[in-house]
């Protein structure tokens, strides 16, 4: 936004000059008018995910919630910057009645458009490059989990009468008002309240608890940005088990009453994180931890700093989930379709771990893989997938894919591939061509064909991709 500004001066001083070397006088043209912020980010495969017009800094939410009753009321302010200037722009929040809304400390009118999009019009329009902030007051019965790839993303409960909020690639907007794309991340901060005996859980570091007639509040604050999909909402009768890593970095590891199955992995925590960090980098987020849920939604997330697992979590999924927070959390998608950077390398850390605890062929492995690969699954590209298909073939052909890339350029290049992509992208967002150019510059070689055989393909690669010579 700085440089568009700069370049917008500068073409103002050039116009300028050429209007008094011509003695004529520039016809002032009237500033123009505010117009509607975008109902969608720009993300193809969901036209209507995030928005357009703004850029979120940081929420500020406060929710009370009460798992008896399964009522929440919501109180979120979202402090964002305008690209544009705003007569009108959108929010992203599934179901509940809402009470009010303020933008800039003034009555804002709104209306609800289709399932997800709150539409606020402000008393007064929004100047470009002006910080404001809208304040949604909120509540009622939360929106059940919808139905998607490998499971709902959405609201869900708990053997014990508790609840619990996640999903990719949305679920924030499930519980606040959010600008849900990852190609928005913002500053994080949450107050939750419920009743005493509960206790609430989410992501970032997290204050003292303080009960009081009966409610019990908690605050938690990730600065480092987030992407929504990685924030979390669970309220259970959690035992929180509370450590540090060498480094400092606070463990938080909450597990539901039925969750003692997952316990042996969790305590493998320290050394995945040690284990990943030789390959990848610095830990990136500012926690590390889990959520350890005693029922199946069908998949675990790699919430930020505290990924969510699902019932009889192993250490394998541990390394998956926590190698997210490099791949896919730290470095964050530009697009949907570029998910292959989350999953493929999240999967493929899981054969790292392999051949470092168990001595795993690598090799052999990719071989056996490659050979009983269906054509099903040849057919389903890594790269550019179609909307609803993100995790049609990541997870099985995604990690034979980077083994590929592996031994097309090498050891020592795939080496500081791995590590450097996370440090250059770090904290930010990134498409799948990108990748594909970082590449081809630490390996000094043109891998068009390749990754059109492994990635962007339809078809069983040719033998010259499937079995490369490495030089
Ligand atoms: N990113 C998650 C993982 O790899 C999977 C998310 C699946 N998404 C969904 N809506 N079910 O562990
Ligand atoms: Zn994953």
């Amino acid at each position: 936004m700085v440089d568009r500004r700069a370049r917008l001066a500068a073409l103002c001083g050039i116009a300028c000059i050429v209007a008094a070397c011509t003695d004529t006088e520039a016809p002032s043209e009237p500033a123009p008018a505010p117009t509607h912020g975008a109902a969608g980010i720009g993300d193809a495969y969901y036209p209507e995910a995030g928005n357009g017009g703004y850029d979120v800094d940081r929420y500020e939410i406060d929710v009370r919630y009460d798992p008896g009753e399964h009522e929440l009321t919501g109180d979120t302010t979202v402090v964002a910057r305008a690209s544009q200037d705003l007569s009108q722009f959108h929010l992203d929040l599934r179901g509940f009645a809402i009470t009010s809304v303020e933008v800039d400390d003034e009555p804002a009118e709104f209306t609800r458009e289709g399932a997800a999009e709150l539409v606020v019009t402000p008393a007064n329009p929004v100047r470009e490059g002006t910080e404001f902030r809208t304040r949604v007051r909120y509540e009622g019965t939360p929106v059940v989990a919808n139905r998607g790839q490998l499971g709902g993303n959405g609201w869900y409960r708990t053997p014990s009468g508790g609840a619990y909020v996640f999903g990719e690639p949305e679920s924030a907007s499930f519980w606040y008002p959010a600008n849900e794309h990852p190609r928005d991340k913002a500053a994080f901060s949450l107050t939750a309240t419920v009743p005493e005996g509960w206790t609430a859980v989410s992501v970032g570091r997290t204050g003292k608890a303080t009960t009081k007639d009966g409610w019990t509040t908690t605050t938690w604050t990730e600065d480092t940005p987030v992407a929504s999909y990685l924030t979390l909402f669970a309220v259970d009768k959690f035992d929180v088990e509370t450590a540090t890593l060498a480094d400092g970095t606070p463990v938080r590891n909450v597990f539901s009453p039925g969750a003692d199955t997952s316990r042996a992995a969790a305590e493998h925590t320290p050394r995945i994180v040690e284990f990943l960090e030789s390959h990848f980098g610095d830990y990136p987020a500012s926690t590390v931890g889990g959520v350890y849920l005693d029922t199946n939604p069908g998949f675990a997330l790699e919430t930020q700093g505290t990924p969510t697992y699902p019932l009889d979590a192993d250490a394998d999924l541990l390394v998956h989930e926590l190698a997210h927070q490099w791949y896919g959390n730290s470095v964050s998608v530009h697009s949907w379709a570029d998910i292959c950077l989350n999953e493929c390398f999240a999967g493929y850390a899981t054969w790292l771990w392999a051949e470092e605890t168990r001595d795993a062929d690598l090799d052999a492995r990719y071989r056996t893989q490659v050979a009983n690969m269906s054509d099903g699954l040849w057919s389903l590209p890594l790269y550019d997938m179609g909307a609803g298909n993100e995790f049609g073939a990541v997870y099985q052909k995604g990690p034979v894919a980077v083994h590929a890339l592996r031994l097309r350029i090498g050891d020592e290049a795939f080496a500081e591939v791995l590590r450097r992509w996370p440090t250059e992208h770090a904290h930010g967002n990134a498409r799948w061509e990108d990748f594909e150019e970082f590449v081809e510059q630490v390996s000094g070689e043109d891998l068009d064909e390749f990754f059109q055989a492994w990635f962007r393909g339809t078809e069983r690669p040719a033998e010259e991709h499937l079995h490369p010579k490495p030089r």
